[in-house]
């Protein structure tokens, strides 16, 4: 026994505890994902994801400025449109759900939160796939390319400060902000999803967009077993000019996420996504998980293991709990 070695000194009070905390999630740091669907004449619920709803243009607004009032530090929408099509075009048509919301809340907000949209098209294609096909099937990168560039250009005419291709199309990243520039949006930046899964963990986001996606994204997403192929993306989404990058699903992927944090010289995101959101949520239900310790937990770990930004469905509860 060494009596100098007592590393238990330093967690006798809370108030010793919270002195020598290394790790500190701030409300500021945390991004609210938000449903805004078409033909909603009320707010719907998800059954998957208890608390989270489809707001319709209404709900949404006010739900935004209650988020911003809470103290989160950013906003990424999601749209869920009344028709879809082969080619996604509710995603690039100025009315359509995802732009006209994003106008609400630009007009709505202002400068005083950041408002992020995803830039990609599994929301509106009657197949549900993140891009355009071809013939035989198969989801046609460049093809999509030419997509993405049009949709990040009319969601930064909405008032998108931040764009977020999802969809791991190869070169996303630079056509995106080629796009961007062109159309004179210098000042609109990309958080990029680099290193997306092809994760069991969407499954609840599924029934959140009424997803008509029949088989898998395995041929774009990254596959669970790799790491390297993770770092490889973000250094390609950084030559290509990603402002920011982002891992997905989160806490499954802490490894990845550290190494990411690692590398990156921007900003570093993770996106703890509908399953690890419906998994505590379940399990708090039945009694078996104290809710907001667990939730806070979560993202503890996720900061700890090199996050900057977190997008979280408890988002705006998490910020209530948090100083700020
Ligand atoms: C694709 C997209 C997905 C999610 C965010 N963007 C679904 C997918 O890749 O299948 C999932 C988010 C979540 O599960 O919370 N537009």
């Amino acid at each position: 026994m060494f009596p100098n070695h007592r590393p238990r000194r330093l967690r006798t009070t809370p108030a010793m505890r919270r002195l020598v905390s290394e790790t500190t999630v701030r409300p500021a740091q945390l991004i609210l994902p938000m449903f805004v669907a078409e033909d909603a004449r009320q707010p719907r619920p998800i059954e998957s994801m208890p608390g989270v709803v489809q707001h319709t243009r209404d709900s949404l607004r006010k739900a935004a400025v209650d988020a911003v009032r809470a103290g989160v530090g950013g906003l990424m929408l999601f749209g869920v449109p009344a028709r879809r099509d082969a080619v996604g075009s509710g995603g690039t048509d100025p009315d359509g759900v995802l732009n006209v919301a994003l106008r609400d809340l630009h007009t709505e907000l202002g400068d005083a939160t950041v408002l992020m949209a995803d830039t990609c098209l599994d929301e509106f294609t009657d197949h549900g796939h993140c891009g355009v096909l071809t013939e035989d099937g198969a989801v046609d990168n460049d093809a999509t390319l030419a997509r993405y560039a049009e949709m990040a250009v009319v969601q930064a005419e909405s008032g998108a400060q931040l764009v977020g291709p999802s969809g791991m199309m190869d070169g996303q990243v630079g056509v995106i902000r080629e796009a961007l520039d062109e159309a004179g949006h210098i000042d609109t930046g990309i958080l990029a999803y680099s290193a997306k899964y092809a994760s069991a963990f969407y499954g609840p986001f599924r029934e959140a967009v009424d997803s008509q996606l029949k088989g898998d994204r395995k041929t774009y997403q990254q596959n669970p077993a790799n790491v390297r192929e993770a770092l490889r993306e973000t250094e390609l989404d950084l030559a290509e000019g990603a402002d920011a990058v982002m891992v997905k699903p989160a806490l499954s992927y802490l490894d990845v996420l550290s190494a990411v944090a690692e590398l990156a010289n921007v900003p570093v995101a993770a996106y703890q996504v509908s399953g690890e959101y419906a998994m505590i949520e379940a399990a708090a239900r039945n009694g078996w998980l104290d809710r907001e310790r667990t939730v806070l937990e979560a993202l503890t770990s996720i900061t700890r293991a090199g996050a900057d930004l977190i997008l979280s469905y408890w988002a705006v509860e998490a910020a209530g709990w948090l100083d700020r």
